[in-house]
Order: structure tokens, then sequence, then C-alpha cells
């Protein structure tokens, strides 16, 4: 008994895991094991010895089972001790550093001019970027032989084989908002459109995608000179710069008439982008008083109602403000460029924050 003692103590003791207890207690107390086949043998004892040895195993048994017990609580212990040690975290630890975004400056752009234009009680529409020909053309006095359509550098949508209607196009500009809102709302109005138009051209100042905000003001007695006055207010606030110098050019546009383009006087020396001083005059934007065919064309009586329209472009007024050189970067999705000329969160200029 004593070697039955010492074997299973030792046995238990060096245990290093509970399946190997388990069949340890299987050999020492199962129904087989060695344990309970001494005590079946006490049956076939004297009473003497019986009385000796009856007290003796049953002590055994018990000193087994509680060594199992033991060792089963200390491996417990000694897991639950490791997975803590592995599971460690130092929460005094500075957390990783995460990339922000930035505001692309067209967005930036484009939340200016709305704020600056809402302070002058214009409100925002909107309208498709696929057109018919009939919005991007024909309702702005743009029949199909006016040079104006070749001049555009339209990009055309696709036909089914054997469908002979004109195809839609991505729209050449911003001015179908024009007809679009008076359609749907009439005359009086004060709107500005900012979003996406498409030409095929690209050099240092053309992408094929771009960005136009469209201006139309309807009221009874709207003139030439409130369109100045807005142009200049807008410019004024836009750049922050009180010497803004705008030149009003005698132009043509199949919409308006009388038509205006306005040039700002800028600089580009030694690659920067500098304005209010300079020889250079770069063109912003195309404007007058909206024709009264286009009136017309959007169901507004042209005998009662009349206004301005205008039309600028934003990338070139990111580029001018922020002395950007390429437009084509604006586009390329270089996340340094990105970086270096982005906006926070937040990052509004302070002469008409609020
Ligand atoms: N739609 C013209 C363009 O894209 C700009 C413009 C708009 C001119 C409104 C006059 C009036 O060039």
């Amino acid at each position: 008994m004593e070697d039955l003692r010492a074997k299973y103590i030792d046995l238990i003791a060096g245990a290093s895991d509970e399946a190997t207890l388990e069949d340890l207690r299987v050999a020492a107390l199962g129904k087989k094991g060695e344990v309970s086949l001494q005590m079946r043998e006490l049956g076939k004892m004297s009473p003497e010895d019986r009385q000796v040895m009856g007290p003796k195993l049953n002590a055994l048994k018990d000193e087994i089972g509680s060594a199992i017990a033991a060792k089963k609580a200390a491996l417990e212990n000694a897991a639950l001790d490791a997975r803590l040690a592995a599971e460690w975290l130092d929460v005094t630890l500075p957390s990783r550093p995460t990339r922000t975004g930035t505001i692309h400056p067209v967005s930036q752009v484009m939340d200016e001019i709305t704020a600056i234009f809402a302070d002058m009680g214009f409100s925002v529409a909107e309208g498709p970027q696929i057109e018919t020909d009939w919005y991007n053309f024909d309702a702005l006095n743009i029949p199909g032989h006016h040079p104006a359509r070749a001049e555009m550098d339209t990009f055309y949508m696709a036909r089914a084989e054997g469908d002979n209607r004109p195809p839609h196009v991505l729209r050449t500009h911003t001015s179908p908002v024009q007809i679009r809102h008076l359609e749907a709302h009439g005359a009086p109005c004060r709107i500005i459109a900012p979003d996406r138009v498409y030409r095929a051209d690209y050099d240092q100042t053309h992408t094929p995608m771009f960005h136009q905000v469209e201006g139309l003001a309807i009221d009874k007695d709207i003139s030439m000179a409130n369109l100045k006055w807005v142009l200049e207010e807008f410019c004024r606030t836009f750049f922050e710069i009180d010497e803004i110098e705008l030149r009003f050019r005698a132009s043509h546009f199949p919409f308006t008439e009388p038509s205006a383009e306005v040039d700002i006087r800028c600089s580009w020396e030694g690659g920067t982008l500098k304005l209010g001083e300079g020889d250079s005059w770069m063109e912003i934007l195309g404007s007058g008083m909206v024709h009264p065919n286009v009136l017309r064309n959007a169901g507004v009586d042209p005998e009662v109602w009349q206004g301005f329209a205008f039309g600028i472009g934003i990338d070139r007024l990111a580029m001018l403000k922020y002395g950007i050189p390429d437009l084509r970067a604006f586009f390329d999705s270089d996340l340094r460029w990105l970086r270096h000329f982005g906006f926070g969160a937040g990052q509004v200029p302070t002469r008409y924050a609020g």
C-alpha cells in the first residue's frame, strides 16, 4: 500500500495537464483501478485484517482523490496566470497615430462660394450631369447648327444602334440648371448651381472634368449694374483682397444679351500666382443678361421678367486663391498634394465665418 501511495502521489505531482490527471484517477480509483481492486480484496480477508486494511484503503482513496483535486486546481491557476501574463496590455502607451483626410480645395472653394452667395440671398439649385441635348443647348438658345456646339468639345453619350434621337451629353456647363430651375419654380429667383461639368480638353489650365458655379437672378427690374455689383462683391469677399481688379470684356453667349466675360488681374511670376497685381489677366467667368428666348424656353414671360446669369470656373478660383499652378494636379489623387493643399474640417476663412 505504501508503494501504491508513493507511486500515485508522485505521478499526480508530475502531471502537466488535466487529461493526465483524469487518466491517473481512472488508473487508481476507477472501477478497475489499482486501489479499487485492493478494496475488492477486503472481502476475502479475515475480519481482523479487514478492520486494519479497510480504513487504510479508504484513507488512501481519499488522499489520492484530494491530491488529484488539488493538482487540478493548481493547473487551472497556472493556466489563468499564463493567460493574464500573455494578454497583458499597457493602457498607458500612447495610441497609434490615425491619419486624417483633408478637404479638397474644390470642395472647400464650393463651400466658400455657397456661403458668400447665401449672404447675398442666393440658394443652391441642382441638375443632372448627364443632360439632354435640349437642356444643354437648344433651350439655351444654341440651335443645332450653332458653332458654340462645336466649340464646347462636347462628350456625347452612346445611343443604341438605330436610335436616331440626338444623344445625351455630359453637360458642358451648369447653364442647363437655369432652365430646369425656372421650369420647376418660375420667377422671381436667385440661385447658384455649383457642380461638375465636362469638356474634351486637357492642358495646364483645362481638364476634361471641371467645376462651375452658375448664378441666376430673375426679377422685374434686375439690371447689368446689379450683375457687376454682385460679381465684384463676390470676388472681394472670396479673395479677401480689397484691391482686386476685374475687367469686363464685351463678349457673346447665345443665352445672354448683352454678354460680358470677366478677367481678374494676376501675375504668374516664379510659378506662383498672385492676385491684384501683375500684367496677366485670367478669365474667370462668363456672364450677361438672360436672353428672352431662354426665359421663354423655360416658361417665363420675358415681357414681365428679366435678370442676369453668370458661370464661374470654380477650379480657376481655387488655383488663384490658393496659388496652385497646375489644374491637372487637382484630379490626380496624389496624397502628398492632397495633404499639402487640402483643408482641415472647420477651416473657414475669417471674413465670412458664420
Ligand atoms: N455657360 C457659359 C460657359 O460655360 C458661362 C456663362 C454662364 C455665360 C451664364 C453667361 C451666362 O462658358
